[in-house]
C-alpha cells in the first residue's frame, strides 16, 4: 500500500558486516564482545517485517577459525529461518576461505573464491570475492571479472545488486587507503552498462556511502566495533559503540539504504497500531490534513 508517490520497496535487504568472531569466549583485542554485540545486533535484526534476504559482507571471522565460523552459523542461521529468508556469506580479509567453505558453507575445502549467484523472484544478488590469501587489501581476480561479465551479460528481471567485502569506494582515513581493493578500474569496466543496481560492502567499519562507476554503493559499519572517525585523522580507532545495519530498499526506479543504529533504549509508543489503523480509514484529503498540517 502506499500513501506517496512510489510503490513500495518489492526487496528489502538486511545488511551487516564485519562480525569477526573468534573461536572460544575470547574478546577481540582483549576488548569487544563481539557474540554480544552480534547478538544484540540479531535482537534488532529479528523485528525487521518483510525481508528478502540477509547480506553479511565479510570478516566473518577474526582469524577463520573452524570453531568461529560454526559459532557464526548458529547464532545466525536459526534467526535467518525463523525470518524465513536466505543468508547471502561474503568472504572478508580475516576471513579464510577453506575453512570458512567447509565449516560454513558445507563446500569443498579449498583455495578458489566465494563466489555465488543468486535469484531473489527476478532480483539477482551476486556475492563477489574480493579477498587476496595471505593478505588484508583487496583484489577481484580475473576468473571473477570473466564470471562476472559472463552473468551480466544477460540482465536480470529486477537487475542485479552485487556484495563483497572491500569497497570500490575512496577512504579519508590516512593509511586505510593501503588495504583498500586494488583493481577497481578493471571492476568498474565490468560493471559499466551492465544491470547492477548497487553494490555492498563492509571493511571499514563505519557506515559510509558513494557511487562507483555510476551505481550507488553502501557500506554498512560492523557488529564488532566502529572505527570512531570523528576523532583527529591520526588518532582514529575503533570503539564499542555506534553499531548499525542497513535496510536496503529495493524499487523499480531506485534503491535506497538506511542505517539502523544498534540501540539500548526501546523506542516511545507513539505511533501504535491503532494510531495507524486511524489514518488508515480515512480519505487521502483527511490524511494530508491530519497529519502534515501545521496546528498552533
Ligand atoms: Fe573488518
Ligand atoms: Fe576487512
Amino acid at each position: 500500500m502506499k500513501f506517496g508517490q512510489h510503490e513500495p520497496a518489492h526487496h528489502t535487504l538486511i545488511h551487516i558486516s564485519d562480525t569477526h568472531l573468534l573461536a572460544g569466549d575470547r574478546l577481540l583485542g582483549g576488548e569487544y564482545d563481539t557474540r554480544a554485540n552480534l547478538r544484540a545486533m540479531l535482537d534488532r535484526i529479528q523485528r525487521v517485517e518483510g525481508a528478502s534476504a540477509l547480506v553479511i559482507t565479510g570478516d566473518l571471522t577474526e582469524l577463520g577459525e573452524p570453531d568461529a565460523y560454526r559459532a557464526l552459523k548458529d547464532m545466525v542461521e536459526p534467526v535467518a529461518e525463523r525470518m524465513g529468508i536466505p543468508i547471502m556469506w561474503i568472504a572478508g580479509n580475516h576471513d579464510e576461505r577453506p575453512e570458512m567453505r567447509r565449516d560454513l558453507l558445507g563446500e569443498d575445502y579449498s583455495q578458489k573464491a566465494i563466489r555465488h549467484a543468486f535469484d531473489l523472484d527476478g532480483l539477482r544478488l551476486i556475492a563477489l570475492d574480493s579477498t587476496v590469501p595471505g593478505w588484508h587489501h583487496g583484489r577481484i581476480d580475473d576468473e571473477q571479472l570473466d564470471w562476472l561479465r559472463d552473468k551480466l551479460n544477460k540482465p536480470a528481471p529486477r537487475g542485479t545488486i552485487l556484495a563483497l567485502h572491500h569497497p570500490p569506494l575512496p577512504s579519508h582515513v590516512p593509511m586505510f587507503d593501503i588495504l583498500e581493493l586494488q583493481n577497481q578500474t578493471a571492476f568498474a569496466e565490468a560493471i559499466e552498462g551492465s544491470d547492477v543496481r548497487a553494490i555492498l560492502a563492509g571493511h571499514l567499519h563505519y557506515s559510509m556511502s558513494g557511487s562507483f562507476a555510476g551505481v550507488p554503493t553502501f557500506v554498512a559499519a560492523a557488529s564488532c566495533y566502529t572505527m570512531d572517525v570523528a576523532r583527529p585523522s591520526r588518532q582514529i580507532n575503533g570503539m564499542d559503540a555506534g553499531q548499525s545495519f542497513h535496510l536496503v530498499h529495493v524499487y523499480d526506479d531506485q534503491v535506497t539504504s538506511t542505517v539502523v543504529p544498534v540501540a539500548a533504549a526501546d523506542p516511545a509508543e507513539f505511533f501504535t497500531p491503532a494510531w495507524y489503523q486511524r489514518l488508515e480509514a480515512m480519505t487521502p484529503e483527511e490524511r494530508l490534513d491530519f497529519f502534515s498540517r501545521k496546528r498552533a
